[in-house]
């Protein structure tokens, strides 16, 4: 990967997390270790395609979001180099996961392997957790393969399930630490700080939360700090 690395946005709702990525990389500045160079939307008119265009950057709604050889000719035709999946709601074709193998990360709204897989995402989630009685639930970022869900996982960070939630109070919750994670965990991988290794396992990989900050990331890595949203987002 370059100096900075070029990445593409996958995204087919709102897009808050492609806006937080897009703000904390303006923040970082020059220190910035990627580029979001190219928006992509499963559906024409989503928020994500809009915030694009209110930062002059290329967006593009897919005509055909399964025609893989397609969409691999795009990333690579814009010199694509790390694809960030943010509520993308499609099943990525193999032959662009095994391409961009190691360099394409997804987030999910819940502590995987738990409560990911086909059919989990948005409100069902959340509702799905809340059925469990599950206790805790929180954001978890993964190297992203063939299958929904499954693929490496590189950080995760745990929120408490309180006893009067409903799934959209805890998506609120889960979605203000993936704001937080997700732009960082991006530029790390965009910084080669955290890597998937020929054996499947993730360099680097790290837990955030009431554990004491980031594991296993460079201590010096300052464009990890979480500092004051760290402290937000655990204001539980
Ligand atoms: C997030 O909860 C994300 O984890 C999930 O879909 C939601 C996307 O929200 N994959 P947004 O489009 O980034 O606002």
């Amino acid at each position: 990967m370059n100096e900075r690395a070029r990445v593409a946005v996958l995204a087919s709702g709102g897009g808050s997390n492609l806006q937080a990525i897009l703000d904390h990389l303006e923040t970082l500045g020059e220190r910035r270790r990627a580029e979001v160079a190219l928006v992509l939307s499963s559906r024409a008119g989503s928020g994500a395609l809009e915030r694009a265009r209110a930062r002059g950057i290329a967006g593009e709604a897919l005509a055909r979001p399964d025609d893989g050889d397609a969409l691999l000719a795009l990333l690579e035709r814009s010199g694509i180099g790390l694809v960030v999946l943010a509520g993308y709601l499609k099943l990525v074709p193999r032959v662009v996961t095994r391409a961009y193998r190691g360099r394409m990360l997804n987030i999910h709204p819940a502590l995987l392997p738990a409560f990911g897989g086909p059919g989990m995402y948005g409100a069902r989630v959340h509702q799905a957790v809340l059925d469990a009685g599950a206790r805790i639930s929180g954001a978890t970022v993964h190297f992203v393969d063939e299958e929904y869900d499954r693929g490496a996982i590189v950080a995760q960070w745990p929120v408490p399930v309180f006893e009067e939630d409903d799934a959209r109070a805890l998506s609120e919750r889960v979605l203000k630490v993936e704001h937080a994670l997700y732009p960082r965990v991006v530029d790390a991988v965009a910084a080669e700080a955290i890597a998937l290794d020929d054996d499947d396992r993730v360099r680097g990989a790290f837990l955030v939360g009431p554990y004491g900050s980031a594991f296993a990331l460079p201590r010096d890595d300052s464009n990890f700090s979480l500092g004051q949203e760290m402290d937000a987002a655990l204001s539980f």
